[in-house]
């Protein structure tokens, strides 16, 4: 099988590390992968976003299964245009994709059904906006309603915070054209959850559960990030809650996706927080979480292939997902500064002592090849992940790999799956 993989971070370094395994695989692109993915796969420049170089390149190459990774190429519309060529895509065409690409419209979508959420106004206009922020006295969050790469929620502890939260999103423009529309919710107190699922037309089979780490501090603190850590499997979530989730999010929101004509297919990534009054939703994405994948790919036993192409035909109710009984933990390693400024070309020591490490992988998101060098290049730089018997054990030697690599300004959190220990 001749399969191309879209996107270049951490998440796609996972997937085509899983792919890479799968006896079924012949070829392997990546689009435009990183040195990471160049490990197992050959790296193709084109840009995630260039749908049209995308789609020629694999009619060219007689892709047989084209995996998208990131949101962008999906809310662009690359598996309506892979379709259009006749290339089967794994992914959400652009109406699906929406559930992730726009805030409001998820909200909209999860009010008309009931689907537990946080309490929300949706506002286009600032001086709005700022009125009925005015008016609150209960801790609040804002929301770039488009895609701002994790980084358009802005958690405020008062309406102050909140009144200078919205200029940023809406004057200042910080999140582009992504916050000409705002999300202004409740803020919820729990524990968070990411629960991923494959969809296709007839069925939802969620995965395996896993935790995230949002913000850039120890403690949960500090603005949030794109994620700066993940777990798996957690604790906050037993078979009840599961079947709950399913029965009061999942099925309503692909039942009311259909209802309007649309038809998911792909993962569908939702993270919840799990309040004294039960689960309720943060958000949707239309792809797998960036680390959360890193971790669930690690502890996924079935040949990933078999599962992207059973959703692509609809046969996932004949697919089953084994997974490894261990934990696994993925720490992030980031450039001093993320998610603000921060320097990139900083020389990374001690790749290959952790490739040796049984158990561990490091995957790669951003970094760059300088000759023979590793070098950082980006906010995120690597996505340190152990296997163990144990969460703390998966954590230990998460830590312990991290130890080993070395670049100018490395920061991670201390404290990745320490709720779950
Ligand atoms: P989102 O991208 O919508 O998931 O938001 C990013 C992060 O902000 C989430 O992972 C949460 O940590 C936090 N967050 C979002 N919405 C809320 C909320 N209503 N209450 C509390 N925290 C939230
Ligand atoms: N880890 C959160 C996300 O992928 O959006």
């Amino acid at each position: 099988m001749r399969v191309l993989l879209i996107g270049s971070g951490g998440r796609e370094h996972a997937l085509a590390w899983k792919i890479a395994q799968s006896p079924r695989l012949g070829k392997l692109y990546c689009a435009p992968g990183n040195p990471g993915t160049a490990e197992v796969a050959e790296n193709v420049e084109i840009k995630s976003d260039d749908v049209a170089g995308l789609v020629k390149f694999a009619r060219e190459q007689k892709i047989d299964l084209a995996i998208v990774g990131p949101e962008d190429p999906l809310c662009l519309g690359l598996i309506d245009e892979l379709a259009a060529a006749e290339i089967r895509a794994f992914g959400p065409d652009k109406a699906a994709a929406r559930i992730e690409g726009d805030k409001a419209f998820a909200k909209e979508l999860m009010r008309h059904r009931s689907v537990p959420t946080a309490d929300a106004r949706i506002f286009t206009k600032y001086k709005d906006a700022r009125t009925y922020i005015a008016s609150r006295d209960h801790p609040i969050v804002l929301k770039a309603a488009g895609l701002a790469k994790g980084k358009g929620v802005i958690v405020c502890d008062d309406p102050a915070d909140a009144l200078i939260a919205l200029e940023r999103i809406m004057v200042a423009k910080e999140f582009g054209s992504a916050g000409d529309t705002v999300v202004v919710e409740e803020r919820l107190v729990g524990s968070e959850i990411s629960l991923l699922a494959f969809v296709d037309r007839d069925s939802i089979y969620i995965m395996e559960s896993a935790q995230d780490h949002k913000p850039i501090g120890d403690g949960d603190t500090g603005p949030n990030t794109g994620g700066m850590g993940a777990y798996s499997p957690t604790t906050l979530l037993n078979d009840k809650l599961i079947r709950q989730i399913e029965s009061e999010i999942l099925v309503p929101i692909v039942d009311a996706l259909r209802t309007q004509g649309i038809t998911y297919r792909g993962v569908l990534y939702t993270g919840l927080m799990v309040t004294t009054a039960g689960p309720k939703v943060l958000e949707f994405n239309c792809r797998f979480g960036d680390p959360e994948a890193q971790p669930l790919l690690m502890r996924l036993r079935t040949d990933l292939l078999d599962v992207c192409e059973a959703v692509v035909d609809d046969r996932l109710d004949r697919v089953t997902l084994n997974w490894d009984p261990r934990a696994a933990v993925c720490v992030v390693l980031a450039s001093g500064g993320y998610p603000g400024q921060y320097e990139s070309g900083k020389a990374i020591a001690g790749l290959e002592a952790t490739a040796a490490m049984p158990d561990v992988v490091v995957f790669h998101a951003g970094t760059r090849k300088v000759g023979s060098k590793t070098v950082t290049a980006g906010g995120r730089v690597l996505g340190v992940t152990a296997l163990g018997e144990t969460i703390p054990d998966a954590q230990r030697r998460a830590y312990d790999a991290c130890a080993r690599i070395r670049f100018d300004g490395a920061y991670c959190r201390r404290d990745i799956a320490s709720k779950a220990t």
